[in-house]
């Protein structure tokens, strides 16, 4: 039978008949589709030049998912180089996690990769590059990620704050001359000297007096550790890392963030507030102002109570009885340090060689990914890793694909974490659930800390 028009359209009519009935109208027959693109963009940070600064970003301000729902982010590459995206901290399948040149080839100039995925997890979490990572984060290749909870939070507002710093100079453009110096490998990493939430300079937010405030905090900065000085407003830490705490903790006064943490303050906006409040960095010499709360109207208190908890996700508790597997990571190098030799693709390599090859930083001995895995687990086993800092240099330590529970005096122990901030000489254990079977990651995400050595990974097995 030849298909004529007409056979066509009898034909497709029939085959709309024939779907089958029985689906349940409230399940979405098709995930949801979202389009993303990498581009360069341009930002008026320096309204006096009124030339705007370059630089590359997702074509979104913020990626809203639902928890549960599944989607599929069609990732357009309109760069002049390969890149990839990594979810962070979402817990999703090892082949959808966006690290270039181990769980899928780099994304072309010009090509398209489908990221298929449903968040188990609501949070505050962030997408980045994965690929050249301390080139293209430091050229602001990330959007922050939202997955919202099921069960609407009560709060009057939701507020995100991505802070991040850039190096910029003199002809107020970034500063890609100094990307890949060895001096930052070596010592803290890349360091900005201008300072943006949501890629802005000092934005202001507009905020009820008498309301309840959700603010989510990100860094994204390479290399940076923030210290903020948030308003005296009554606070509670409400989740880390995406992940609600039981119970949230009041806290008042200033506060670090690492590289790649995120926290989910509650704020209590006081009736009597009038005016403008500052976010600071405290420095020298005098503190600068990140982003400002200005109070719009007002209305009868309603934070009479600390915050409820944040709906928790289904991360499974467990106990140290649990643990099967306890292995050490013991993190060397860096300036000052006493890393004289180290394996490095296959071969032992002295410190000048290793240094030829921009490697300042090992992992048990090994700079770099090493074709073996830190430890292989099987899901559901539990692991425990000793973090041991053998350097000079505090490091924000990342795995990828889970969260953990870390016994650091930094932090409050009923806190999750997927990065977690390690003192210079300390050592740190981190007790995690092995999840979704693959390779994760597990680095330092002062970026330039990555590229010069310290990473590693996992292998979970089914
Ligand atoms: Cu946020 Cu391997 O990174
Ligand atoms: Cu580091």
């Amino acid at each position: 039978m030849t298909i004529t028009r007409r056979n066509f359209v009898r034909l497709s009519t029939l085959a709309m008949v024939s779907l089958p009935i029985t689906r349940s109208l409230s399940a979405p027959l098709y995930p949801r589709r979202i389009k993303l693109v990498l581009h360069p963009e341009q930002r008026n940070w320096f309204p006096e030049t009124e030339i705007p600064i370059d630089l590359w970003g997702f074509d979104h301000d913020v990626l809203r998912l639902r928890r549960g729902e599944t989607v599929e982010i069609e990732v357009e590459n309109r760069l002049t180089s390969p890149s990839s995206v990594h979810w962070h901290g979402l817990r999703i399948d090892n082949q959808m996690d966006g690290v270039s040149g181990m769980t899928q080839a780099p994304i072309l100039p010009g090509e398209r990769f489908i990221y298929r995925f449903t968040p188990e997890d609501a949070g505050t979490y962030w997408a980045h590059s994965h690929h050249q990572s301390y080139e293209q984060l430091a050229k602001g290749l990330y959007m922050p990620l939202i997955v919202e909870e099921n069960e609407p939070v009560d709060v009057d507002q939701d507020i995100l704050m991505a802070i991040d710093d850039w190096r910029v100079n003199q002809q107020r453009q970034l500063d890609t001359n100094s990307i890949g110096s060895l001096h930052d490998w070596s010592h803290g990493g890349r360091m900005g000297n201008v300072f943006t939430v949501n890629k802005l300079i000092q934005p202001a937010f507009d905020v009820v007096a008498g309301s309840r405030v959700r603010l989510r905090l990100i860094n994204t900065a390479n290399a940076r550790i923030f210290s903020i000085l948030p308003p005296t407003f009554p606070a509670w830490i409400s989740a880390k890392d995406g992940q609600p705490l039981p119970s949230p903790i009041e806290h008042s006064g200033q506060f670090f963030i690492g590289p790649a943490e995120r926290y989910d303050f509650v704020l209590d906006i006081p009736e009597d507030a009038e005016g403008t409040y500052a976010f600071q960095m405290p420095g020298n010499p005098s503190p600068l102002d990140l982003a400002y709360l200005r109070i719009l109207g007002s209305q009868p208190k309603r934070g009479d109570s600390p915050p409820k908890p944040f709906p928790a996700n289904a991360l499974t508790r467990y106990n140290d009885t649990d643990v099967t597997q306890s292995i050490r990571l013991e993190m060397t190098g860096g300036a000052m340090g006493s890393l004289r030799q180290a394996m490095y693709q296959g071969r032992l390599m002295e410190l000048n060689e290793l240094i030829q090859n921009r490697q300042i930083w090992a992992f048990n001995g090994t700079a770099s990914r090493p074709d073996e895995p830190l430890l292989e687990a099987k899901t559901g086993d539990v692991v425990e890793i000793e973090l041991i800092n053998n350097s000079r240099w505090p490091h924000s330590m990342h795995l990828h694909g889970h969260h953990f529970k870390a016994n650091s005096p930094h932090y409050d122990s009923s806190m999750w974490h997927d990065t977690l901030l390690i003192a210079g000489g300390e050592s740190v254990k981190i007790q995690f659930q092995a999840g979704k079977p693959g390779s994760w990651l597990l680095h330092c995400h002062m970026i330039e800390h990555q590229a010069a050595g310290m990473v590693s990974w996992i292998r979970v097995v089914a």
